[in-house]
């Protein structure tokens, strides 16, 4: 049993606050009987409209897939390239929260839940992201103290990051760092370092949230075990 504005929600129909706002403005109904009580339960077996559409009522499920490099994060591709979903074996219609670039590997969430994707992609929700990144030239202290206070981008200015594990590789002149975030613009860790200069040579995600990829091989994806969703979802409230 669940409270009906979850339901809504959770179908990715719209927001739970939208949801409230139609179940009392009369524009959802149960079975076909208007409700306008909010925190009405339902179950899976209960038929739901709202504004005369059907909202599908199916088990949420979440997955974490270790993103290998060479396939684009959305559910297809125009140019025919490989997509995550060639990697993930569900018998639900599960899709990408948010995105990683086609050169870029590590931790990607999977999942039906759209109230779960609308407040993990959410810039408001500050959940952190952990990038190891290889960066052609040696990052200066100077440049990570000034992508760690913020630095224009675009039209906006970037939230501030913290840069960790830093090495350099003399021969090769590259470097080694860790990066924190808790935005997910497009592009946005390759835009922050090359503000600075440094074209980011390899990009792997190691960290969503409380989410990483301990144990996973490329390519690999797993079920999100109870308290690691229940962490991100303490982390959004
Ligand atoms: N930042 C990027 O530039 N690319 C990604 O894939 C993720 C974060």
């Amino acid at each position: 049993m669940e409270r009906l504005q979850k339901v809504i929600a959770s179908s990715g129909y719209t927001s739970r606050r939208k949801a409230e706002e139609l179940i009392t403005a009369g524009k959802v109904k149960v079975n076909n009987e208007v409700v306008t009580i909010l925190g009405t339960k339902v179950t899976s077996k209960d038929i739901i409209t709202v504004e005369g559409k059907l909202i599908k009522t199916e088990e949420k499920v979440y997955y974490v897939l270790y993103k290998p490099v060479g396939y684009v994060s959305t559910t297809s591709d125009e140019f025919g390239r490989n997509t995550v979903m060639d990697l993930v074996s569900s018998s639900k219609r599960v899709y990408p929260v948010g995105r990683l670039d086609y050169d870029t590997s590590g931790v990607l969430l999977l999942t039906n839940d759209g109230e779960f994707t609308n407040l993990m992609t959410s810039p408001k929700n500050h959940v952190e992201k952990e990038y190891r990144v290889k960066l052609e030239g040696l990052l200066r202290k100077e440049e990570s103290t000034l992508i760690c206070r913020g630095i224009k981008l675009d039209n906006y200015k970037t939230k501030k990051a913290k840069i960790k594990d830093v090495s350099y590789n003399k021969k090769s002149l590259t470097t080694l760092a860790t990066i924190i975030i808790t935005e997910g613009k497009y592009h946005q860790v390759k835009k922050m370092f090359e503000f600075t200069g440094h074209k980011v040579l390899k990009l792997k995600r190691v960290r969503f949230g409380v989410v990483n990829l301990d144990n996973m091989k490329t390519g690999e994806h797993r079920l999100l075990k109870p308290y690691e969703l229940k962490q991100l979802k303490i982390l959004v409230k």
